[in-house]
């Protein structure tokens, strides 16, 4: 089954956008493998838009041959090769959103293309649509195509969150559906996703999740989305609010020469682990306070449940980033006589044995997220 957890890998386009060529994600390969990424769980290497000539030849969609002169066949093996998954881009529109072709009305084609290059993921945008087109079918239509094809290749759609895709986009054979627009470089950028998704995400399960776009963690202000850069601290937030969530883990940053405390955050095991967790369960907001710090739980396979603080800017005394959880909010009543072991997701560290819940400080643009295993008595 495609995408029974979210989907892990890294994206070309907010760092590199138009400036894509074969030796860049030959590179990216090597660098994946390298550089410990593909043993931490990325496994797909996505091209994004911009690899295609501006015409069709013969009506097939096919690759500049001065940025991949040995065509796309030859870049797949390459990438499956190293033991990773090549994903490519297309659109759901005339053209994409660079001016390049889209798929519309070559839908079943291009499938079939992509299946015969050996791609394994498809992101499929939204750009140039005809507005008296039906979006909902459009989609449906390449998820169709990409299924006659016989080949598994999870189809990563990404309509902006036009029309309310959580409501239908599981239905029509999305594996991830991007639920808000272009993610940039900044703190506000991926604090106002979160705000603006955290609670759309029951629908989280295998075989289709939400996608909160691809991660900035490591751009400090470089690449083409990187306007301003964010702080160690929040790429931390930002990294633990994406694996939290369940959000598809795509990184945009350039992984060939990122810092060591950067490439820690994106390897960070734990955090990892939650989002990849076999029960796949979506987690529930505890409290929102202030609507700047927010807890929330999920419920972990072999029966461990996982608790996240994230403080937004703006708290106006530093006395209310002292936050708790009280494990009777989470089901726990004090008279079980259960308590609750207790581990730092980001550091690792045990935090100690509780009963009726813990306290911490998660100051403003930092996160505390950990893993609780109930001890029976
Ligand atoms: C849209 C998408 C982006 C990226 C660009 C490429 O804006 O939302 O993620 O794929 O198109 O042109």
């Amino acid at each position: 089954m495609l995408a029974q957890k979210p989907p892990m890998g890294w994206n070309s386009w907010n760092t590199f956008a138009t400036d894509i060529n074969e030796e860049l994600i030959l590179q990216m390969a090597d660098t994946m493998v390298e550089k410990g990424y593909k043993d931490a769980g990325y496994e797909y290497l996505i091209i994004d838009d911009c690899w295609a000539l501006k015409k069709r030849v013969d009506g097939k969609i096919t690759p500049d041959p001065t940025l991949f002169p040995h065509g796309m066949k030859y870049v797949a093996d390459y990438v499956h090769s190293k033991g990773l998954k090549f994903g490519m881009y297309s659109c759901a529109g005339f053209l994409t959103c660079e001016g390049y072709p889209g798929s519309y009305g070559y839908e079943f084609e291009d499938a079939r293309q992509f299946a015969q290059w050996g791609v394994d993921y498809l992101k499929y945008d939204f750009c140039n649509f005809p507005s008296s087109g039906d979006g909902k079918n459009a989609y449906l239509t390449m998820s169709m195509a990409l299924r006659s094809t016989g080949r598994d290749i999870l189809f990563a759609a990404c309509n902006w969150g036009t029309d309310d895709p959580s409501s239908w986009m599981r239905s029509r054979g999305a594996h991830t559906y991007r639920s808000t627009g272009d993610i940039v470089d900044t703190p506000k950028s991926y604090m106002d996703i979160f705000k603006g998704q955290c609670q759309n995400i029951e629908g989280n399960a295998p075989g289709c999740y939400n996608d909160f776009d691809m991660l900035t963690v490591g751009m400090h202000g470089k690449g083409f989305v990187g306007l301003g850069g964010c702080t160690s601290e929040q790429y931390l937030q930002h990294f633990a609010m994406w694996s939290f969530l369940g959000s598809p883990l795509i990184i945009g940053g350039d992984i060939r020469n990122l810092c060591e405390e950067d490439e820690k955050i994106l390897k960070n095991p734990d955090l990892i682990a939650i989002n990849q967790d076999e029960e796949c369960r979506p987690p529930f907001l505890v409290s929102s306070k202030f609507d700047k710090i927010f807890t929330f739980a999920k419920l972990l396979s072999g029966g461990r449940f996982a608790v996240a603080f994230f403080t937004l800017p703006g708290v106006e005394k530093e006395w209310d980033t002292k936050v708790s959880i009280c494990f009777d909010d989470l089901g726990i009543h004090s008279e079980s006589g259960i308590s609750v072991r207790v581990r730092n997701a980001i550091t690792g560290e045990d935090f100690g044995i509780c009963r009726d819940g813990f306290r911490t400080q998660v100051k403003e643009n930092e996160c505390g997220v950990f893993i609780c295993e109930p001890i029976l008595k």
